[in-house]
This record gives C-alpha cells, structure tokens and sequence, in this order.
C-alpha cells in the first residue's frame, strides 16, 4: 500500500519530522513565514494529513480542496483558526496539544503581569533612550504585583497553573469560569466571582479562555468601564476575546492602568497600531508556550496525534472523538 501523504506547515523541530516521516510521505513548508493561502489550497489536494499552526485557517475552502484528508493535527491548544464542525461533518479527525504547554504558557503570562505592573519594557525603553539622567523619587513607579488581587477568566489547566504562582506572592485569587472548580478552590485558595464581580474586585484581570462564540469581545467598553482605574488587563488566550478600539479608549483615558498583550485580533499586528503607541501597553508577538522544551514537546505530540489518527490508532488528544463513532 502507499504510504499516507503528509503537508506541515511550517519547519518544525526535526525528531517530529522523523517521528513521521518513519510512516509517511513528508511535504513541508519551509520557508520561515506562513504558507501563502494558495500554496496550501494546492498543497492539500492530495494529503491524507494535514500539521498546522496558529497561523492556518483551516476553513470550508481548505477542505473543499483535501478530498483525501483524514486527520488534521494543530501544534497549539487552541483552535479557532480550525472549522472544527466542518472537519467534523467530513469525518476529518482533529488533534491538538493540551496540558504539555500549561505551566510555560503559565509562566509567560505571569512575567507579562510582572513587567505590566512595574513597566519593565517602558523603563528598558527610557533608558536605552538615554532619557536616565538623575535618580528621581517617583521614576517608573508601578503597581505592587503581591498581596494584590488577581483575577482569572478561564480556569482550566493554564489558569490552574498561573493561580499557583499566584500563591507564591500571596495574592488574593478570584476566578470565572464556565463551571466551578471546587478543587481548585480548596487547592489554591481561589474564589469564585460572577463575571462582573472579578472585573470589579481584581487588580489584575487575566484572559485565559478559548475563543469560542460566547467569549468574542468578552472584554468591552462595558467591562472596562467596571475595572478598577489602577486596574491591569493581561491577555495570553486569543485577541478577538478583547475590543482592541474599546481597549485603545479605555488606556488613553486612563479607564485602565495598563494592558499586558500577548495576542491581538490581528497578528501579527502592525507596527503602526494604536494600541503599540501607547506607553502603559506591553506587547508581546503570540509567545506563551515558547520554550525551547515546550515547543519540542508540542511538535512531538502534534506528531504523534497525526500519525495515530493516520494509522488507525485513537490519538490521545481529539477535539472531535465524535469522528470515530462516524467511521
Ligand atoms: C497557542 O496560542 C496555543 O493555543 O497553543
């Protein structure tokens, strides 16, 4: 029998490329930007298996064109780039990364916490101005990270992991999220809020929820006319949870203290953008789960998820094992 035919992407590290390449024909995007859409409507013609990042969209027009695909496997936890009900309706089985980037992506969204508050990037870019000419009692004055309180919108395996350094600085913990964790509050120590109470009581409002239907624009005028003026936004789930426009408002009139970013509704985001012209942002380009080790392991559970579904084994980390009962 042939062997199962396989398009990645984007480079990836090379034991994940072995992994597959060991059972399958191997095609990949070598370039270091993202496949051009239509490179990858020509690439999926004929594929069996698909291996894509964030950056793919993954909609009706890719799958009108891969009538021969089978399993897509995405090196992420989150897929909204990904039309998951069409793969679903077609029989395409879908794999992604959890748990294996939580406590890096955790770790990210804490240092960006930390340099939001004691503006970190902005004090870095004053001095390298050359603008330090004297020690001056009030300089680059933040807000205090512990004892504060932060609060976490999304509690599932990254947010488990950010309220646990959390702990670490004695902050008061509050969290919202679909269903209640009770082990998480008796672990951590974390409380439940409704919506609009967290955004009230919180220092810090940390976005860590999917992308879904429900959470787009989660975070709007109204929301941030509820937040604290010394309040700070951090947002390390997806961009489109924030309006960019009522955000840009809200730090231009000091609604909000500051926003730590580390995705936006369009990324890469220009350089021109308002939200970047503003002193009390801090922006990074979609790095949470860039580790060296993550990124490894991830590209290697990406494998293994594609080369499963592709042998006819059940992947250990379906979006839709709804797929298999289809077959
Ligand atoms: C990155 O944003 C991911 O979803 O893994």
């Amino acid at each position: 029998m042939d062997k199962a035919k396989i398009f990645i992407t984007r480079k990836i590290p090379e034991e994940a490329i072995q992994l597959l390449e060991n059972d399958f024909v191997v095609k990949i995007w070598e370039e270091d930007r993202p496949v051009p859409r239509e490179v990858l409507l020509d690439e999926v013609k004929d594929i069996d298996g698909l291996y894509v990042m964030v950056s793919e969209k993954i909609d009706q027009e890719v799958l009108d064109h891969a009538s021969n695909l089978k399993a897509v496997s995405i090196m992420a936890v989150g897929y909204d780039n990904i039309d998951v009900s069409c793969l679903t309706k077609r029989g395409i089985i879908l794999t992604h990364t959890p748990g294996v980037l939580s406590d890096t992506t955790a770790d990210l969204t804490f240092a960006l916490l930390m340099a939001t508050a004691r503006r970190i990037t902005e004090a870095n870019r004053y001095l390298l101005a050359g603008k330090w000419t004297s020690w001056s009692p009030m300089l680059m004055a933040g807000q205090d990270v512990y004892g504060a309180t932060i609060g976490i919108i999304g509690m599932g395996r990254i947010g488990e992991a950010l309220a646990k350094r959390a702990t670490g600085f004695d902050m008061k913990i509050l969290y919202h999220n679909r269903n209640r964790r009770p082990e998480v509050e008796e672990r951590l120590g974390a409380e439940y809020r409704s919506f609009d109470d967290l955004l009230k009581e919180s220092d810090f409002v940390v976005l860590l929820t999917p992308l879904t239907p429900e959470t787009r624009n989660l975070i709007g005028e109204r929301e941030l006319d509820l937040m604290k003026p010394t309040s700070i936004l951090i947002n390390a789930s997806r961009g489109a949870t924030v309006d960019e426009e009522a955000l840009y408002q809200a730090l231009l009139n000091k609604k909000i203290w500051a926003a730590g970013l580390d995705v936006f509704q369009q990324e890469p985001i220009p350089k021109d953008h308002p939200l970047l012209q503003l002193d009390n942002v801090v922006a990074l380009p979609h790095i949470g789960s860039a580790s060296i080790a993550t990124r490894k392991k991830m590209a290697m559970m990406a494998a293994e998820g594609l080369r499963d579904a592709l042998l006819g084994n059940r992947p250990k980390h379906m979006v839709n094992p709804e797929v298999l009962f289809q077959l």
